[in-house]
């Protein structure tokens, strides 16, 4: 017999940053757990909710609902970070109901002193990371040398694993730096506390998600960074060391792939990415400046002026494929009001010839011309305003805005099931009640 499966996918299809913390939160307010599957804290995911701003990096967004949260093994984590995460949310009294896998690895100072030198190192193929060790961190898991939240509670383990990895790390980072040192104790002390502290919410997330979905809860699995981002599937080099679209869900939880319910694909209504790498539609004039300002489009981590450009649904149709997407959000469309005519990007003409599919890569990409459609913006609005469109539904929006979304809808073939026109949680407009 077939268990009914409530669990429902968010993922960004772009180049992150497409508003999943703030979908994430919305689609908590029906959910039971929240879960994390990918990345570590070079994600940024902000909810506004009844006048306050919250900023995760590695808890999931269910937080701020009191929510049960999940930080499943195919995350990263500075425990450091963790730990200041749930300091602030106690502090706002807000109580955090947190499982953390204890197979997902552990970020150490060393892999933070990596991934800058390596970015450094890199030249025109540096991807501009966050310098959060991310890169380094996934290196070593894969390199089999890595330690694991397991360890980090165990400082019987966790010490000769230190040493080893320790050693082997501060040989390469004198091959950039020779003057590099940290004090090996001192790192061992700070880790074993953390340790200690972080102890009581470690578990084994894979059957713990498992036992509670076959049970029938509600389940949200937020991705962070999106899918141009994968190391995978994305525009490598210029991305980031994990999967995070639909296809990292299972590795990065232990949830099989029949156990996901729907997968929902979320997108900007423009395009916007951080750091390097080829960005076709990208703007550089008085409308990027616009845009940006409008839509506050600086980083949640770093605080890096984001890069802006036209929507780019060539882009996002490989993402559905990838992805397998039942249904697409779209945010910010408010942060378009005034700018007049709209570009959307409909396909890439590469010497003379329309391009069948994305070419994924960059060296292709480069080469590539946007097939542009215009349409006619929409006028500017108070945010009062647009919180109040939101309230009265679909029917109270700009025309100009219904056919910009009736295009987007037509050309990736794919239904819209919720709209955002504001960073509020309430700036929402759901156009399908059943989709969870
Ligand atoms: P994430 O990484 O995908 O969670 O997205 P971020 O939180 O890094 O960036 C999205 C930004 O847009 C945040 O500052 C949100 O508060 C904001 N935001 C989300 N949806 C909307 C929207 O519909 N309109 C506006 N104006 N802001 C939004
Ligand atoms: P959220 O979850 C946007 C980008 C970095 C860089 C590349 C690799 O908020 O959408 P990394 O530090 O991961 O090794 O950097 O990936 N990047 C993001 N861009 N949003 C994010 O997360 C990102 N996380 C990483 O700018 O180009
Ligand atoms: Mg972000």
């Amino acid at each position: 017999m077939t268990k009914e499966i409530n669990t429902i996918a968010v993922c960004g299809l772009s180049w992150g940053d497409e508003g999943k913390g703030k979908v994430t939160d919305y689609l908590a307010q029906q959910s039971d757990i929240v879960v994390r599957y990918n990345g570590g804290n070079n994600a940024g995911h902000t909810i506004e909710a009844n006048g306050i701003k919250y900023k995760f990096k590695l808890i999931p967004s269910g937080a701020v609902l009191e929510k049960e949260v999940v930080i499943g093994n195919g995350c990263v984590i500075n425990p450091k970070v963790l730990l200041e995460e749930i300091n602030n949310l106690n502090k706002l009294n807000k109580k955090v109901d947190l499982k953390l896998s204890s197979t997902a690895h552990v970020i150490f100072p060393f892999h933070i002193a990596l991934d800058g030198l390596e970015e450094a190192s890199k030249g025109e193929y540096s991807a501009g990371t966050t310098k959060r060790g991310i890169g380094p961190t996934y290196s070593d898991k894969a390199g089999r040398w890595g330690i694991r939240i397991f360890d980090l509670i165990h400082p019987e383990f966790l010490k000769p694993k230190l040493e080893k990895l320790f050693q082997i790390k501060k040989n390469l980072i004198k091959t950039y730096d020779p003057n590099w040192d940290m004090d090996l104790e001192s790192i061992f002390q700070d880790y074993k506390t953390y340790g200690e502290r972080l102890k009581a919410y470690v578990t084994d997330t894979a059957y713990y998600l498992n036992k509670a979905i076959d049970s029938g809860k509600k389940v949200v699995f937020e991705g962070a960074q999106g899918n141009l981002l994968c190391i995978d599937h994305g525009m490598y080099p210029f991305g980031t060391s994990s999967n995070p679209n639909a296809l990292g869900i299972s590795a990065g939880t232990g949830i099989p792939p029949k156990k996901i319910g729907k997968i929902v694909g979320i997108i900007k209504a423009y395009t916007s990415r951080v750091g390097e790498g080829k960005f076709p539609t990208e703007l550089f004039n008085d409308i990027a400046e616009k845009i940006r300002e409008q839509g506050h489009e600086y980083g949640t981590v770093t605080g890096r002026p984001r890069r802006v450009g036209w929507l780019d649904l060539f882009n996002i149709k490989y993402g559905i494929m990838i992805n397998g997407i039942d249904k697409i959000i779209i945010t910010l469309l408010d942060a378009l009001h005034g700018i007049t005519p709209i570009k959307m990007c409909i396909g890439y003409e590469l010497n003379g010839q329309i391009l069948e599919s994305w070419p994924i890569q960059h060296e292709i990409i480069e080469k590539c011309k946007p097939i542009y459609k215009e349409f006619e913006g929409w006028e500017k609005k108070s945010s009062e305003e647009w919180s109040e469109i939101a309230n009265q539904g679909y029917d109270s929006l700009p025309n100009a805005m219904k056919i910009y979304l009736q295009a987007i809808k037509e050309e990736l073939k794919t239904d819209i099931a919720i709209i955002s026109i504001g960073p509020n949680r309430n700036d929402t407009i759901v156009l399908d009640e059943d989709l969870f």
